[in-house]
C-alpha cells in the first residue's frame, strides 16, 4: 500500500505513518521515502522504538554513514552513531562548560557537514528524551528562500562558489576553537552558493554557519553577504519548528535546509537524541 504523507505545516515537513523503522525499508518503501524527503524536506515517523543498531541499519539503507568531526562535546558515541545530548555518560545533566570550552554549533543555523567535500544528504534524529519547553528543531527551507529572491539577486549569486570550513564555523558560532585533529579532518572545501538538488533538480541557496566566505571576494565582505543571505533565508515565513515527542524519528534533506535547535533550559531539562548522518555526493 503506498505511504500517505500528512503535512506538518503549509511550508515543509510531512508525517508518515505505517512504517516500522526497526525493519530496513524495502526498495519500494525506500523510493517512496526518498520521494517524500525530496519533496517535503522533513519527514517524521512517530512512536519509533529503536535500538542504536536498528537506527544504524534503517539509515544505512539510504547510503554510507558519516563519522563525526566533533569528537568532543558529548556528541561522539560510535564512529557512525552520534548523540545530541545534554547528558554525560552516566545520564546526568552536564554542568555549564568552562569559559572558552563552549560548543554552540547545534544552536546556529547550519546544513549538516557542509564543511565536507561530500556533504550529508540526510540526517536521522531519534528523540529519546525530549523537552517540555523549547528545544524544538527549527528547519528553514533554502529552496523556498531561493525561490523568493528577486531576479537581480539570483543573477548576481549564480556561479559563485562558497568556502565552507569547520574551524570558521566554530568562530561563527562563538564556540571553542577547532582542535588540530578537527582541522586535519575538515580542511576548507568549496561548494556552489546556489546548489542544484541531486534528487530533484530544484535550486536552493547553500549557506549556513559552516559557510566561511565567497571565493574571489574579500573575506569579510563575502562573510557579511553570507550572513545577510542567511538572515533572509531564516525568516519565520521559511521556517518549520518541530516540537519533539518521544519516539519521533525525524529525517531531513540537508541540501534543501538549514536547521538548528531552539533554546531550552539545558541545565534543568533533559534532552537526548540519537543521530546518524548519510553521506551525499559531489555538489553542483
Ligand atoms: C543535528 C542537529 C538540532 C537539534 O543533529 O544535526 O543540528 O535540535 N540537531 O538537536
Ligand atoms: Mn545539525
Amino acid at each position: 500500500m503506498p505511504l500517505t504523507p500528512t503535512p506538518l505545516s503549509d511550508l515543509l515537513g510531512v508525517e508518515i505513518a505505517g512504517v516500522d523503522c526497526r525493519v530496513p525499508p524495502s526498495a519500494a518503501v525506500k523510493a517512496e521515502i526518498l520521494e517524500a524527503l525530496y519533496t517535503h524536506q522533513v519527514i517524521v515517523f512517530r512512536d519509533q522504538t529503536l535500538s542504536e543498531d536498528e537506527l544504524i541499519a534503517f539509515s544505512e539503507a539510504f547510503g554510507e554513514l558519516e563519522m563525526h568531526v566533533n569528537q568532543q562535546d558529548g556528541g561522539y558515541a560510535r564512529p557512525n552513531f552520534h548523540t545530541v545530548t545534554n547528558l554525560d555518560k552516566d545520564g546526568n545533566i552536564l554542568p555549564p562548560p568552562e569559559p572558552g570550552k563552549e560548543y554552540n554549533g547545534t544552536s546556529a543555523w547550519h546544513s549538516d557537514k557542509s564543511y565536507m567535500p561530500y556533504p550529508s544528504m540526510a540526517t536521522f534524529l531519534h528523540g529519546i528524551e525530549v523537552t517540555k519547553e523549547g528545544g524544538e528543531t527549527l528547519f528553514a527551507s533554502l529552496t523556498h528562500a531561493y525561490a523568493a529572491l528577486d531576479d537581480e539577486a539570483k543573477a548576481r549569486l549564480d556561479g559563485l562558489k562558497c568556502v565552507h570550513h569547520w574551524a570558521q564555523s566554530m568562530r561563527n558560532s562563538k564556540s571553542r576553537p577547532a582542535t588540530e585533529e578537527e582541522e586535519r579532518l575538515a580542511p576548507p572545501v568549496t561548494h556552489p552558493l546556489i546548489r542544484t538538488h541531486p534528487g530533484n533538480g530544484r535550486k536552493s541557496l547553500y549557506i549556513g554557519y559552516h559557510a566561511s566566505h565567497i571565493e574571489g571576494m574579500d573575506e569579510d565582505e563575502g562573510r557579511a553577504e553570507l550572513f545577510r543571505l542567511l538572515d533572509f533565508a531564516t525568516q519565520d515565513r521559511f521556517v518549520y519548528a518541530h516540537k519533539w515527542r518521544v519516539g519521533d524519528l525525524v529525517v531531513w534533506d540537508n541540501p534543501s535546509l538549514v536547521h538548528k535547535s531552539a533554546p531550552y533550559k539545558k541545565y534543568e531539562e533533559r534532552r537526548h537524541l540519537h543521530r546518524t548522518v548519510v553521506r551525499g555526493g559531489a555538489t553542483f
